[in-house]
């Protein structure tokens, strides 16, 4: 299978001098498209470094990185698609609205972009909320509304950034649900950065994370 992404000897150093702080250590690894990964480390370990890396969001320091299989991602939602922390909704456009716009930025007909937004939705259990702003949801309704906005692109790469860090244990774990069941449905590779147990446990492969340094392991499939 081609790999999604491929790096080696892969740095990221943030500044220079006796002020460099180092990120990423000289890490090396590959992402294929039946891969389900929890990125574990605590804060501060170099977590959201390497998924900006691994987006092509950011230009390493040390190293190669490839995509094989997507070309030169960056920024692209239609080739890796992005969960964060905090859902990053437009607070302005209802949940529908924001799971159709980066499909009408990328020049779908408003009619079809709808259509494919509404039918994330649903697939995400929240046809209900459909037409509510974001500060009528709950945290956990946000998230899973940011995983279906991914879902209307279907990406070949899924990148998830501390997802579960601002909702409770039952949201958690429809949010995971959410984003396995999205990578599963469009076969996009998955990584999801957290120090939260549920995720790890839910996850089959785990990569860890510590001071910079990556350790692949626990890989269980
Ligand atoms: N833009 C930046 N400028 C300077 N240092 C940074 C920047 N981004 C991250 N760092 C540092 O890199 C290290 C790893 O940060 P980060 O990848 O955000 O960790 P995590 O996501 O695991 O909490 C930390 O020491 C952090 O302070
Ligand atoms: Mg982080």
């Amino acid at each position: 299978m081609t790999a999604l992404v491929e790096f080696a000897g892969l740095g990221r150093t943030f500044g220079s001098g006796p002020q460099a702080v180092v990120a990423i250590h000289d890490a090396m690894g590959a992402i294929e498209q039946d891969d389900r990964i929890a990125l574990v480390g605590r804060s501060g370990s170099g977590k959201s470094t390497l998924l900006w890396l691994v987006a092509g969001l950011d230009t390493p320091t040390h190293g190669t990185i490839s995509w094989p299989a997507l070309g030169r991602p960056k920024g692209d939602p239609f080739l890796v698609g992005t969960v964060f922390q905090v859902p990053s909704l437009v607070p302005t456009l209802t949940a529908v609205e924001n799971v159709a716009l980066p499909l009408l930025l990328h020049g779908v007909a408003e009619r079809d972009a709808f259509a494919t937004a509404d039918a994330a939705l649903e697939r995400i259990d929240l046809a209900a909320v459909a037409r509510q702003l974001p500060d009528e949801l709950s945290g956990g309704q946000a998230q899973r509304v940011a995983v279906a906005r991914v879902l209307a692109t279907r990406p070949r790469l899924l990148l998830a950034d501390e997802p579960t860090g601002r909702i409770d244990r039952h949201a958690a774990r429809e949010v995971l649900d959410a984003l396995r069941a999205t990578a599963d449905e469009v076969g996009a590779g998955l990584v999801v950065a957290s120090h939260d147990p549920l995720v790890y446990d839910t996850l089959p492969q785990r990569w860890t994370i510590s001071d910079g340094r990556v350790a692949v392991t626990g890989a269980l499939r």
